[in-house]
């Protein structure tokens, strides 16, 4: 058997393999980037035949026609996202509605005003926000011809982007990870399979859905025509529940922050289903053996994509890297404030209308107080989690942050300062790929537990200590809360 694990990253901007050494090294890498559609404003769209082209175009790239190395596959993807698909002719009936599409927000509105929010956090530890992929399998079969005359003959078949890569990977399973699975609004958190109740009150029928697994075994096994040999898929998970497990947030208690295209914490629940007071989101982190260890998460829609849309719509900066050496060129931002609402605000606030909000511009205000400001914005919308993570009893002595964004030095401190708690960044950024790596590896057997896998898979981090004044610190929360008022 092989000894190396290859791992397919599908993201909301691109779509990634990797291949990782026993030790947790990476071997190789190939990324193509994903078109999105934008067809109206709050809607956003993948082709989901282009997911999959160019994921196993990255697959074959980095295996080199050498599959004979490669134990095991572990997947991890963008997740909400919605696929469908006829199951006969294998092919996309229509375009994938991804999770920052926020069409289905008067629906959830409806819904609301029925009173059914209370119901569905309770069963499903979700709320109703257009987020989450029921309300978008809804809305498909009510506007999209293709999808409706699949289901009345019943050859439709719905899932997330694992679910996806999965049927096409294995010539026809049609399997959804619990991971992936709890965040549809059809999972109830300690049901093993879909719900019937949720499906029934989002209008999904059940037999469009995929069968629910455990995030790691052997779940499934890739068509040897694909990469040269049948190697099994042993690691399935939500790209966020996969990088709390590269984080080794395996205990208790520990908590992960991703800055990607969104920023998404989540802290180690355990065995015990969560429940949040403050609009924060129970959700399954891992299921193995059918048994389920859980999190509370914290979901903010806009992070690394913040960053984007100064480079590529304002163009005031080059490339993301500018941004640490604009912060670092003044003192402070001058006042001014982001609040990055630009696909409505997510946790702790969940609201779908609110648009994006730059408050205290003056004359002096230039590109680096705006760029400074939109990284300023990350430490402040955590710092509105780690308050919601508080008041639920989930405190955070420490912070283990990643995502290509938390490379940026400057933010990291930031972080810290604002926290005012210690946040630990690995040298090895790309954790969200080595938990999927982690999963296959315990998966395929090459390890026991995620704890010993962990251990021998994970490097070193460096910390960044809070060095901030408290009067500085308030000043300008204070601050971005009044502009959190106005959005
Ligand atoms: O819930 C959405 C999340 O899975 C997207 O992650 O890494 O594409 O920002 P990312």
């Amino acid at each position: 058997m092989g000894e190396h694990i290859l791992v397919l990253d599908a993201g909301t901007t691109s779509t990634r393999a990797m291949t990782f050494a026993p030790d947790g090294t990476v071997e190789a890498v190939a990324q193509k980037d994903l078109t999105q559609h934008y067809p109206k404003p709050g809607w956003v769209e993948h082709d989901a035949a282009e997911i999959w082209d160019k994921t196993l175009a990255c697959a074959r790239e980095v295996v080199r026609g050498d599959a004979g190395r490669i134990a095991a596959i572990g997947i991890t993807n963008q997740r909400e996202t919605v696929v469908a698909w006829d199951r006969t002719s294998g092919e996309p009936l229509t375009r994938a509605i991804v999770w920052q599409d926020r069409r289905t927000a008067e629906f959830c509105a409806g819904m609301k005003e029925y009173g059914h929010e209370a119901e569905v956090q309770k069963r499903t530890g979700l709320l109703l926000d257009p987020y989450f992929s029921g309300t978008k399998m809804r809305w498909l079969l009510d506007h999209d011809e293709g999808v409706r005359a699949a289901a009345a003959q019943g050859t439709l078949a719905f899932g997330t982007v694992e679910s996806w890569l999965v049927f096409k990977l294995s010539g026809g399973a049609h399997l959804s990870d619990a991971s992936n699975a709890s965040r549809t609004l059809l999972l109830a958190l300690d049901g093993a399979q879909f719900d019937e109740d949720m499906c029934e009150l989002f209008g999904v029928p059940r037999a469009t859905l995929p069968e629910v697994v455990d995030t790691h075994g052997r779940l499934a096994e890739c068509d040897a025509d694909l990469l040269g040999a049948a190697i099994p898929i042993c690691g399935l998970a939500g790209d966020q529940q996969s990088a709390t497990i590269g984080q080794g947030c395996l205990a208790f208690g520990e908590t992960k922050a991703t800055y990607g295209t969104g920023a998404f914490v989540l802290t180690n629940k355990g065995r015990d289903i969560p429940h949040s007071d403050h609009r924060l989101l129970g959700t399954v982190l891992y299921q193995e053996n059918g048994t389920r260890t859980y999190a509370i998460e914290g979901a903010c829609f806009v992070a690394g994509s913040l960053v984007q849309y100064l480079r590529d719509q304002l163009g005031l900066i080059g490339n993301a890297a500018e941004t640490e050496e604009l912060a670092r060129s003044i003192e402070d931002s001058g006042e001014v404030v982001i609040v990055p609402a630009l696909a409505g605000l997510g946790a702790p606030h969940w609201l779908p209308d609110a648009r994006g909000v730059i408050s205290g511009l003056s004359f002096a205000s230039g590109r680096a107080q705006i760029a400074r400001a939109a990284l300023e914005a990350m430490a402040h919308q955590t710092h509105d989690l780690a308050s919601a993570f508080d008041a639920d009893g989930a405190p955070w002595s420490r912070l283990r942050i990643d995502g290509g964004m938390s490379a940026n030095d400057w933010m990291a401190q930031d972080l810290a300062d604002i926290l005012d708690l210690p946040v630990e960044r690995p040298d090895f950024i790309e954790t969200t790929a080595l938990g999927a790596a982690i999963l296959a590896a315990v998966g395929c057997g090459m390890h026991d537990t995620l704890e010993s896998a962990a251990r021998a898979m994970r490097g070193k981090a460096s910390v960044f200590e809070p060095d901030m004044g408290i009067e500085v610190r308030e000043a300008r929360l204070a601050r971005y809360a009044k502009a959190l008022a106005a959005v």
